[in-house]
């Protein structure tokens, strides 16, 4: 009987891949990260991927998968899968709960310290030879006002990383009962999270029910001086609103890891602004994280195909 294949689609830890190689239970595509093209033509034969957010399994795509049975987010968000679509056909989704979560929850933090200490632009700066400390003038994290939207792993986590900086933590989050920090108070609205707090960071997953929801509206109940971070996902956030509260800076600045369409490789109107910091979505990217998230999907798909176990099921 031929062995399960399994393609690598989105880059894994190089350790993590050699071992999962090694697994004489399985064919491993040897490629550490396929080519769009290359993907495409192992898909007639893949009984198994491992993706990250890159590499979107829609309908079009499972469809040219006739013998895929699982496929591994080695990450968080499932929501580039169309899951409703894997179910209609019996392929299982997994992903690796956790495991990236802290990397996630510090660039979130390094978003916000780069906005407030206007890191970035002092660096450009320097880079064109100036020496102008006036222009970078920043603020401090310290008895700030912090609100987290969404309070599941990565926002509980970047409470205790907040915890430090003495601010004042305050969260969104219909699911959460009861703050289950003494130093985080629960608000009951988003309104009143936009405007009550100094620094807004977004850590909802994508959902229906998140989708746009960071609006003209909200934006426009936050105060002109605050910040907005999302290391989340980008279609939360209406980029157009977000846009022209920037530009007429009804908030002061924003740290951006996600976008609605990524990869964002064409200039768009966002990197016109001065006051928003862009980065290519490098929240789970970090050597630590990246060696968990291929671990835990290693072990994964061997629970899958040797062991018949499936493990960290996602179904919505
Ligand atoms: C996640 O959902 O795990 C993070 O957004 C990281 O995504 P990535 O694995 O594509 O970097």
């Amino acid at each position: 009987m031929s062995k399960p294949f399994i393609v690598v689609c989105d880059g894994m830890d190089k350790n993590i891949f050699e071992s999962l190689c090694a697994n004489e239970n399985i064919e491993v595509h040897p490629n550490k990260k396929c080519t769009q093209e290359e993907i495409e033509g192992l898909l007639p034969k893949a009984n198994g991927l491992i993706i990250r957010s890159a590499t979107k399994p829609n309908k079009e795509l499972i469809d040219k998968a006739p013998n895929l049975k699982y496929i591994i987010r080695a990450g968080e968000g499932t929501d580039n899968i169309d899951k409703a679509y894997c179910s209609e056909k019996g392929i299982k989704v997994s992903n690796t709960p956790g495991a990236n979560n802290n990397s996630a929850a510090e660039h979130a933090l390094a978003l916000m310290m780069s906005v407030l200490r206007k890191t970035p632009w002092a660096h450009a700066s320097m880079k064109e030879g100036q020496w102008n400390k006036a222009a970078f003038t920043g603020n401090e994290l310290w008895k700030k006002k912090v609100g987290i939207m969404g309070f599941g792993r990565i926002g509980q986590l970047l409470c205790k990383r907040l915890q430090g900086f003495e601010v004042e933590v305050s969260f969104f989050d219909p699911g959460v009962t009861e703050s289950p920090f003494s130093w985080a108070k629960k608000v009951n609205s988003l309104d009143e999270l936009f405007s009550d707090s100094d620094i807004v960071s977004i850590h909802t997953p994508l959902i229906e029910a998140t989708k746009g929801v960071v609006n003209k509206d909200l934006l426009s109940k936050m105060k002109p001086s605050s910040i907005l971070v999302n290391a989340a996902r980008g279609k939360i956030v209406n980029e157009a609103d977000l846009y022209d509260a920037l530009k007429n800076n009804t908030i002061r600045g924003a740290g951006f890891d996600v976008f609605e369409t990524e990869p964002l490789k064409e200039k768009t109107q966002l990197h016109e602004l001065d006051n928003l910091i862009l980065t290519p979505h490098l929240g789970g990217s970090t050597e630590e994280a990246q060696f968990r998230v291929g671990q835990m999907a290693a072990d994964q798909i061997n629970e899958f195909f040797v062991n018949n176990n499936l493990v960290n099921e996602v179904t919505s």
